[in-house]
């Protein structure tokens, strides 16, 4: 069928034209939303969940609904960054919400604090001893986020920033994705500060997105964590979900789609939102009218799994190694669930302790995660089917032994 029409949205954080499934999820959004504005307390939001669920759609969600509530939204997507870096980015966005809030000529004093928290908070300090001027918005206040401290200072900061939204009845949203990618002390930094803000009854609300594998929490941080946020965990969708998110969007533009279809897109996804984009796209190049068929989805499996395998699927294989591929090639010859390190070292003929870094690495990737102790999984659903397709046959790679 016509591909101007083609509704579907095959693409990492693309609004898909029905966001099925996560009223619940933002259902909540909207009443934390709500009461932090009156004063009240709700708990902010950590999301995790697999690779192509839709997180950060939903992150997106959520900044549509605060913008309309008059809130300011601070986006921010998380990388390896030291704490130098973080503070570089995060100063540079913190100082766009200032603006945001308040055009300069109309600062009041509790923006002129923001700003010289803001300011300070820029501020980097190198391994040498070497200060690197930050942003300059205004006189500094001796004090004030410069204590050279993660947590002090971003507790300065969000503080300060959040006094200056609710004198204008406003407030931040700091939106974070990709959250498994901040240090324990980046993480903990925004608890900290989270817990003033809540202690505060400033309007200041976080959401977290990112895969299962979030930062181990230690100390007060992870005490304070616990009473500061729910951990709502998304996935897949339900049957129903599924058949409205596949459905939803051809109905808008006059399609209809066979019932004997929809389930056998079920079937062939999963469930999965990103896969159900995928083949919606498929379906409707292959598809020559309405109603779109069982036949029509069979047809466009096959497009499917390329497009699926060249782009979602390949990117994260384009980084690994040789001995990284090798393990996640293992992982795939034992099935799509969890598996044991030693079961994985068994296939490779190594010790699992042999293996451990490698483990590791791909965990530090974002390819594995650890649900529970001792287990690693894939964080991209149906990637075991992938490693099967992808490298047909069992690498065991020579035993390399590390010089000294
Ligand atoms: N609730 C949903 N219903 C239908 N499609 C969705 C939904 N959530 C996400 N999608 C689609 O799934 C894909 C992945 O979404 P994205 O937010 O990038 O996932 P994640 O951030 O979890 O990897 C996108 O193509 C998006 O259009
Ligand atoms: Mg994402």
């Amino acid at each position: 069928m016509d591909p101007i029409r083609n509704p579907y949205t095959p693409n990492a954080g693309e609004r898909p034209d029905v966001l099925a499934g996560r009223d619940g999820q933002i259902e909540q959004y909207n009443v934390l939303l709500q009461r932090v504005s009156r004063g009240r307390s709700a708990r902010s939001m950590i999301i995790t969940g697999l690779r192509g669920v839709g997180k950060t759609v939903l992150l997106g969600k959520f900044r549509d609904t605060s913008l309309e509530a008059g809130w300011t939204v601070i986006e921010h997507e998380a990388a390896k960054h030291n704490d130098n870096a973080f503070r570089r980015e995060m100063g540079l966005r913190l100082r766009t919400a200032l603006f945001d809030l308040s055009p300069r000529a109309r600062w009041t004093e509790r923006y002129h604090r923001a700003a010289a928290a803001i300011s300070a908070f820029s501020v980097t300090i190198d391994a040498s001893g070497q200060v690197k001027a930050g942003l300059d918005l205004t006189d500094p206040v001796e004090g004030l986020a410069d204590h050279g401290d993660l947590p002090m200072d971003m507790t300065d900061v969000l503080v300060a920033l959040g006094a200056a939204a609710q004198e204008k009845s406003s407030g931040i949203a700091l939106l974070l994705d990709e959250i498994q990618f901040l240090s324990r002390s980046q993480l903990e930094s925004l608890i900290m500060a989270l817990h003033k803000t809540v202690q505060r009854a400033l309007p200041v609300v976080l959401v977290g997105a990112g895969l299962p594998q979030v930062p181990e929490l230690a100390g007060d941080a992870k005490s304070y964590a616990e009473r500061l946020f729910t951990f709502p965990v998304i996935g897949s969708l339900s049957g129903t979900d599924a058949h409205e998110a596949l459905s939803g969007p051809a109905a808008a533009e006059q399609v209809r789609i066979d019932d004997d279809a929809l389930a056998r897109a079920f079937e062939v996804t999963g469930g999965y939102p990103y896969f159900i984009q995928e083949l919606g796209s498929a379906a409707w190049s292959k598809a020559e009218h309405s109603p779109i068929s069982l036949d029509d989805i069979n047809d466009a499996a096959e497009l499917y799994l390329a497009k699926l395998d060249e782009s979602f699927f390949r990117v994260r294989l384009d980084r690994t190694t040789e001995l990284q591929t090798a393990y996640l090639r293992a992982m795939a010859e034992l099935g799509p669930q969890p598996h044991r390190a030693s079961e994985v070292a068994v296939l490779l003929g190594r010790e699992s302790t042999q293996l451990g870094p490698t483990r590791a690495e791909l965990i530090d990737m974002g390819l594995l995660y650890t649900p529970q102790r001792g287990l690693a999984a894939f964080t991209v659903p149906h990637f075991d089917q992938f490693m099967l397709r992808a490298v047909p046959e069992l690498l065991v790679p020579q035993v390399r032994r590390r010089r000294r």
